[in-house]
This record gives C-alpha cells, structure tokens and sequence, in this order.
C-alpha cells in the first residue's frame, strides 16, 4: 500500500445516457440520468483507493450546495482533502455528459467558474509522507513551479503529469516528472496520427506512455525503447467515461509495485478495459482477473 497525492480537480458530472448520440437541433429523451463526482485526479484517485492505496487529494473545494454529492463520494472512496483550499465562492466544475449506448463514446460540455489550485497552496503540504504525486496536466504555470519543488527538495519522490488536452505552454514540462501520461486527443491535435510518432518526438530520456483507444496503448522507456499492448475488448461497451483516469490509476498502481513499464502497460490496459463494462467506478475490482 502506498501513500498518493493527486492534483487535480473534482467536478460534478451530470451523466445522460442515450441510445445514440443526437443529431444538432434535435430533441430526445434520456434513457437515464445519474450525477456523480469526476474529474480526472479524482477518477484516478477512486479506482487507486480500491486498489488498497491511501489516496489524498490537492484541490479546490467551494461552498456551494453540489459540494455535499462530491465530498460524499470523496469519503466512499477515503480520499483524504485536507490539502485543498476552500473557497466560499464560484462553483464546482460542472461536465454535462452524453453517454451513448450504442458506441458507449461520452461527450463532455464543461463549465468551470473555480480559481486553480495554485503553487502556494502546494508549498504548504508536508511531501515527505508519500510515495507518489500525480499531476493533471492544467495550470501550467503553477504545475511548473511544483514540479520543480519536488525536483530540487523531493528529488526521488516519484512523480507523473497526465497530458490529456492540449495547453499552451504545457511542452517545457515534460522533462520534470518521472513519467508522462499522453491522450491520443493530445497527439492528434498535434499532428500525430500515431502513438509511437509522438513517443519518438520526445525529447531523449524521457518515460511516456499514450493511450489509442481501440488501439490499446504504446509506452517509451529513457533509453527509447517502445512497447505496446492490444486493447482488451469487452463484449460489451457500457461506459467510456474516465477510462483514461483509469488507465493512469492502474499504471500507478503496478509501477508502485515494482512491475516493469511494459507490464504495468498490460495491468493499465486491462483495467480501463474492465472499467468500460461497467458505470461509473463503484465496486470497480469485482470480477476482475488481472491474469495479463
Ligand atoms: C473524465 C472526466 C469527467 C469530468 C471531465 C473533466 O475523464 O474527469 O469525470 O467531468 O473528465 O474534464
């Protein structure tokens, strides 16, 4: 078991699930509605905590009645928040999302009104208690300054940035953390049509990994070696979103223990492979083999 802190952000997801995603200028009726808490930190700290890790979560939490459902499911899954700033303005980041149930694909529409958490904030939590800090890629400015903290006053604290979308100024990072996590969303708005393009382009000595989808996922090791491992169909594809969150959390995992990246590659895979035949991330290891 070990100790992770994630930085990141906590969301209410206001899920529609459909038979088919709708066409523009039409009206349909949802099959069903859920809310839930996401938010890619706080995806991957979910499915880390029922992977037996003490999870501890770096964010901002505001005063607003849609914060009980979030906190709630922050306590289900025992993710510490005492390091997140509380704010008794704005709103919690809010995602409308259509899951459709023929393709099991989720669109996202996004509103945020929330301050970042910001390199001050960081500066006051105690980093020597963990064994792991996961970045989201955002805020890139304040991420910069606390990557290079744990740099110079953590140097052998292990640390990973998720580069999911593309921001500005996000590419000097890459070469401060000790593993990168990149989306095929990312690669393909730079011009990459494939993973391994993309790892190739890396700047030497650096550990990445990027998902495809259907694809499966490729990896780079420091001396420029690429893996790659099929994705794990399912007989049935229920629900997409957070499946990358997922992936993360299950790299995390079997890179803590010890497992070398391609085989912590296999265990991601299959993991975001079982969480796509499912809802949401409750109860998330019943029935799962993890014979890789
Ligand atoms: C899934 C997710 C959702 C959230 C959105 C934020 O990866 O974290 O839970 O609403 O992405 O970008």
């Amino acid at each position: 078991m070990a100790k992770i802190l994630a930085i990141g952000i906590a969301t209410l997801d206001i899920i529609n699930t459909v038979k088919s995603y709708p066409d523009e200028d039409s009206e349909v009726r949802v099959s069903s509605q859920r809310q839930s808490r996401g938010g890619n930190a706080t995806n991957t700290l979910s499915v880390l905590s029922q992977l037996g890790h003490q999870s501890h979560w770096a964010g901002i939490l505001i005063e607003e009645p849609d914060t009980q459902l979030i906190l709630n499911d922050l306590s289900f899954y025992q993710i510490d928040t005492s390091a997140c700033k509380r704010l008794t303005t704005g709103k919690m980041p809010t995602s409308y999302i259509t899951v459709s149930q023929k393709t099991g694909s989720r669109s996202i529409l996004h509103h945020r009104d929330c301050p970042e958490y910001s390199f001050d904030d960081f500066k006051a939590i105690d980093l020597s208690q963990f064994d792991w800090v996961h970045f989201e890629g955002r805020n890139v400015d304040d991420t910069r300054l606390m990557l290079q903290h744990i740099k110079t006053h953590h140097p052998d604290l292990y640390c990973s940035l998720e580069i999911e979308k593309p921001r500005a100024g996000i590419e000097p990072l890459f070469e401060l953390p000790s593993i990168l996590m990149f989306s095929q969303h990312y690669a393909n708005s730079h011009g990459f049509d494939t993973p391994d393009s993309l790892l190739k382009s890396l700047p030497a000595d650096i550990t990445a990994t990027c998902t495809w989808g259907e694809a499966g996922a490729w990896a780079i090791t420091a001396d420029g070696t690429i893996s790659h491992n099929q994705a794990f169909s399912q007989d049935k594809v229920i629900d997409t979103l957070g499946a990358g969150d997922t992936f993360n959390a299950g790299l995390i995992h079997s890179l803590i223990n010890h497992s070398d990246l391609k085989q912590a590659l296999s265990y991601a895979c299959l993991l975001a492979a079982h969480k796509c035949s499912q809802h949401g991330f409750a109860n998330l290891l019943c029935n799962f083999n993890d014979d890789v």
